[in-house]
């Protein structure tokens, strides 16, 4: 019997899929076999490696090699040197520096897009993210030195007037949040940053948290003051090695600074920061989970009520907010509330981080006002679709919507998105063309939801699952017209019954497929094969990790 001593994932969101992941899983298996190699090195599919600027992944261990970006063809030289010969290949390796250094990384043409305002990102590649006085030289603590000379209750005031709005994915506005904090009783409070950011496909957090981890400790600070707390934590994604080290040097200048402990800026003001590690699912995200995650627990979303406001860490009432609302506080108190709404729209003030992937000339971040619509997007800073007119875009790394082209003139806002029936998600567009199978997309989301699901209630465990099956077996060329009426009734039933915001969600890549591509999954059941000729129609995705 052979003993395996590799095992080979290869990254398989959205985006490595449309890269060519099974492209490459074939290639290995061949190539294995090639080599003889096959009861020895394992292969697999992982829904998220966690470094989408370079997918698709591959990562090898035990030596836990992670190669990348990889095309099918680099595939015979790995095996031939790191599995069948022992070496590694170096020029292959993914970026070990992160995405964000000193050297401006960010694709965007600099200062020639008048739409292009960087207030999140506005240090990213220009300050050196482990020198604090690199910060201080770009206006850093500013803000909480102004917050510190105002009463608590007027920095909310100032945060409820900017109108800044939660970026993590619902859009709850900030201000009203803080307050909900402030009101709650309780001597002991916290706050935390939701740096767990594990949708397919999205890195804007993980950029800010490398590249300006000053911003997020004094916005953090600032939340404290406020709401009253003295302790708060970042909740990190675990991959996330590079902002783990970066954040925890800051933590480090900064209190030797004396920006974090006791009688900050000669206040009375006390503050202790935690960095807390995930350890890789993405329903810990999701605030309660996080919280139980933090406490020790496993990993489960809580029944609400009670709600973290008022019954969040260790029961005591807890401000958590995502990375990049965090970075527009200190700008916000530096500048002022009506400085921050002279961007984006009324209801929703303020810019947008996009994290831009498919098949468009320019991948990346960039960082716009709410409001500029996809069409915008596209053609201004992704400089337009590689090959085909645009199909389709899917926001928010899985859970946000499918936006057929018919609607990429909508303004990106939280509330004309509403209204259109859509949702912006964390940000991340994967924006396909002509040539992208929308069944078969969409088959690789439900398999995001069907391994991540925690299992605790019925609805979700069973229905992304089922829906998952369903979409294979459409893929394969053996659906049935019925299937579409209980993809239909699974995706509402999802919604309207989980627990969570994951069961939520995980019925809104399908429902938006049949609503606006009903015809070309009717097509695959019809003819048995894809209309487009472009969906493999494999079998069953190989296991998932
Ligand atoms: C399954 C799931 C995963 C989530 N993951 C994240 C995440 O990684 N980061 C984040 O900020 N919010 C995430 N959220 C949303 C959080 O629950 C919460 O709404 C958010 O952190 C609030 O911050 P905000 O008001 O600043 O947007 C997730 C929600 C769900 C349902
Ligand atoms: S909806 Fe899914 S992820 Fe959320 S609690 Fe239920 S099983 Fe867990």
């Amino acid at each position: 019997m052979s003993i395996i001593r590799s095992l080979v994932l290869i990254s398989h969101d959205p985006e490595s899929k449309l890269l060519g992941s099974e492209a490459i899983f074939a290639a290995f298996i061949e190539q294995l076999h090639h080599y003889d190699l096959q009861d020895e090195v394992s292969v697999s599919y992982a829904t998220d490696i966690g470094q989408s600027a370079a997918s698709p992944l591959v990562i090898i261990y035990p030596e836990a090699v992670i190669y990348g970006p990889i095309k099918p063809e680099d595939v015979p030289h790995i095996v031939e040197e790191h599995l069948y010969k022992g070496r590694i290949v170096e020029e292959k390796r993914a970026p070990t520096k992160g995405l964000s250094g000193k050297v401006a990384w960010l694709p965007v043409r600099k200062g020639s897009n008048p739409a292009e305002n960087r207030i999140v990102l506005r240090n990213i590649g220009v300050i050196d993210p482990e020198s604090i006085e690199d910060s201080l030289n770009q206006n850093g603590y500013e803000g909480l030195a102004i917050a510190l000379t105002m009463s608590p209750e007027d920095v909310i005031k100032v945060i409820s007037a900017s109108g800044l709005r939660g970026r993590g994915g619902a859009g709850f506005p900030t201000g009203m949040k803080w307050g909900f904090v402030r009101k709650a009783t309780g001597a002991k409070k916290y706050v935390i940053c939701n740096a767990d950011e594990s949708e397919p496909g999205t890195f804007k957090d993980r950029m800010i948290l490398e590249g300006d981890p000053q911003s997020i400790i004094e916005a953090m600070l600032i939340a404290g003051y406020a709401i009253g707390a003295s302790e708060g934590y970042i909740y990190i994604r675990g991959e996330y090695q590079l902002a783990i080290e970066r954040i925890t040097k800051a933590i480090q200048q900064a209190q030797k600074i004396g920006f974090l402990g006791e009688g900050i800026l000669g206040s009375s003001f006390n503050f202790t920061l935690h960095l807390h590690s995930g350890a890789g699912a993405y329903v810990c995200g999701e605030e309660t989970a996080l919280l139980e995650s933090i406490e020790g627990k496993r990993g489960e979303p809580r029944t609400r009520p009670p709600y973290p406001t008022t019954q969040g860490l260790f029961q005591k009432p807890t401000l958590i907010n995502n990375v990049e609302t965090l970075a527009n506080v200190p700008a916000i108190l530096r500048n002022g509330a009506a400085w921050y709404h002279g961007f984006g729209t009324e209801s929703s003030p303020g810019t947008k981080v996009y994290t831009m992937l498919g098949n468009v000339n320019v991948t990346g971040l960039v960082e716009v006002p709410m409001g500029i619509t996809l069409r915008e997007v596209v053609s201004i800073y992704a400089r337009g679709m590689k090959k085909a007119p645009l199909k389709f875009a899917q926001t928010g790394g899985s859970s946000g919507s499918i936006i057929p082209a018919s609607l990429q003139d909508t303004p990106m806002d939280f509330d004309s998105y509403r209204t259109a029936g859509l949702s912006l998600g964390s940000g991340a567009l994967l924006i396909c063309d002509d040539e992208n199978c929308i069944v078969d997309i969409v088959k690789v989301l439900t398999n995001f939801f069907r391994v991540e699901c925690c299992g605790k209630c019925a609805p979700c465990r069973v229905g992304t699952q089922r829906m998952y099956t369903t979409m294979t077996r459409i893929t394969e060329g053996k659906g049935k017209m019925g299937d579409l009426e209980e993809l239909e009734l699974i995706s509402d039933t999802l919604t309207n019954i989980s627990n969570c915001g994951l069961g939520e969600t995980a019925g809104t890549p399908v429902r938006d497929m049949l609503k606006h591509f009903r015809a070309e999954v009717e097509a695959h059941i019809k003819l048995g094969i894809c209309p487009t000729g472009i969906c493999p129609m494999v079998a069953e995705v190989p296991e998932f990790v």
